[in-house]
């Protein structure tokens, strides 16, 4: 399979955990390169249900070697939850999971700051997870974070962990916030940090003796293509790069060790959270709501939903060099008559074929819209290309045309034989 890193080419949610399951068989080792447990990956093996928010969704197979890489933020209780729940159902973990010793750590106080400052933003807010990611990220930049490395040295820890405690409860009561106990971050953090140990490593070193092994290695990415800190709808963004350059930085491998692009991406559009969505659709919404879907992962909030805009999954191409399509839940339009896909952009007389930067100008555009016939056939049950109703195959046709890359995965359903190679 070679080293091929997959990425969101839309707002997240895109059924990144889904195909990275499947692609996993023929990997060797899956690497989480960004984001922390803001993302929420859904995997379906028969009936059971697995959510994963840090680990990366390849340790649901047997044999595979799965790392945190260092540019994940790690909060370090939720990970030690996140491996319970995985080991309670028989998933091993031990010589299988790495975590990254200069991955940054997500405090307490990261996520209170978080939700102190969307109160602060009101009607502005930037509809975050709450996980204290951005505040992370935050201290990353101004090299004033604590890294696992420290979090597993015991009297190093202790001493950066209190002058961190007095600074941002200084900032806490600024907010009107309860400050924290250094007693009680630290004992939790202390228990985590201990139960970590085994698993923290120079994954740098790991991945490139892999790489001399000739293993092929999978690159998880977490959130959107319009998600990232830099190419996103800033400022209602994450903070690290979710584009295909985050998985290089992410994990110390090199652009010219990267294979291959692999951009997944839903049949429509999903976002959760504030900020532009340019086809954004009461209707559509409604639907697939009232069929029990499109509810966040991580915080199980409604997520808008909207139809395909073709403007925002070419430009994703373009910034991620997407090779290859995986385009999911082609079933969730089987009942569709007439599916709109946006081609263009209009604010006023001014036309876009492109995504404005300005997320004002973004925000005021009306879309263009095609229209394609709807197959109004269920399709979750297609094993092949050809099972696919015609309608269905030249929607996905049109849509991979339009977003300017390979179609090589359709996907019909969340199971792992729900899935069509092309
Ligand atoms: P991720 O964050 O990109 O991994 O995506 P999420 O797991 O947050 O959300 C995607 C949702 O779509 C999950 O509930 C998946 O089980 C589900 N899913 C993925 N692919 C398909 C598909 O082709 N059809 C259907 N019906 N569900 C899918
Ligand atoms: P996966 O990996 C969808 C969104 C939040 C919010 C914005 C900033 O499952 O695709 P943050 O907590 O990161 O500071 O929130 O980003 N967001 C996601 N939306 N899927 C995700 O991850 C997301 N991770 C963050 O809703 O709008
Ligand atoms: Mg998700």
């Amino acid at each position: 399979m070679a080293n091929t890193i997959l990425v969101g080419a839309q707002w997240g949610d895109e059924g990144k955990g889904k195909i990275i399951d499947v692609l996993t068989e023929q990997a060797d080792v899956v690497v989480r390169t960004q984001g922390g447990n803001n993302a929420g990956h859904t995997v379906f093996i028969g009936k059971q249900k697995y959510v994963l928010h840090l680990i990366p969704s390849g340790i649901l197979r047997k044999k595979k070697i799965c790392v945190i890489g260092n540019g994940v933020v790690v909060d370090p209780v939720g990970l030690v939850s996140e491996m319970e729940g995985l080991r309670k159902l028989n998933i091993k973990l031990s010589g299988n999971l790495f975590v990254s010793e200069t991955a940054h750590v997500v405090f307490p106080y990261h996520r209170e700051l978080d939700a102190q400052r969307e109160v602060l933003k009101g009607k502005n807010k930037i509809g975050t997870t709450k996980r204290g990611i951005g505040p992370a990220y935050g201290d990353k930049a101004a090299r004033v974070g604590l890294r696992v490395i420290d979090l597993i040295n015991e009297e190093r820890f202790a001493e950066k962990l209190a002058i961190k405690i007095k600074e941002n409860n200084e900032v806490l009561k600024a907010f009107g916030a309860k400050p924290l106990s250094f007693k009680e971050v630290h004992s939790t953090y202390r228990k985590a940090g201990d139960y970590l140990r085994p698993f923290v490593t120079n994954t740098v070193t790991l991945l490139h003796q892999a790489i001399r092994r000739g293993d092929d290695i999978l690159f998880e990415g977490a959130q959107g293509t319009f998600l990232d800190i830099d190419h996103g709808t800033y400022p209602y963004v994450t903070s690290s790069n979710t584009t295909s350059g985050g998985a290089c930085t992410g994990s110390g491998v090199a652009p010219n060790r990267m294979d291959r692009v692999v951009g997944v991406l839903k049949a429509y559009t999903t976002r959760v959270g504030e900020g532009p969505l340019p086809t954004e659709n009461a209707e559509i919404a409604d639907m697939l709501h009232a069929m029990g879907r499109e509810f966040g992962a991580t915080t199980g909030r409604a997520r808008r939903c909207g139809w395909f805009d073709s403007v925002a999954t070419r430009h994703a191409t373009m910034v991620n060099g997407i090779d290859d399509l995986a385009i999911t839940n082609i079933d969730g339009l089987d009942t569709v008559e007439t599916i709109k896909v946006c081609i263009g952009y209009r604010d006023g007389k001014k036309k876009y074929d492109y995504m404005p930067n300005d997320v004002e100008v973004l925000s005021r555009c009306v879309p263009v819209y095609a229209e394609f016939p709807g197959w109004l056939t269920p399709t979750d049950k297609a094993r092949s290309w050809k099972d696919l109703p015609p309608k269905a195959r030249s929607y996905l046709k049109a849509i991979s045309e339009l977003t300017d890359a390979k179609l090589f995965i359709a996907s019909i359903g969340p199971g792992r034989d729900q899935t069509i190679f092309v």
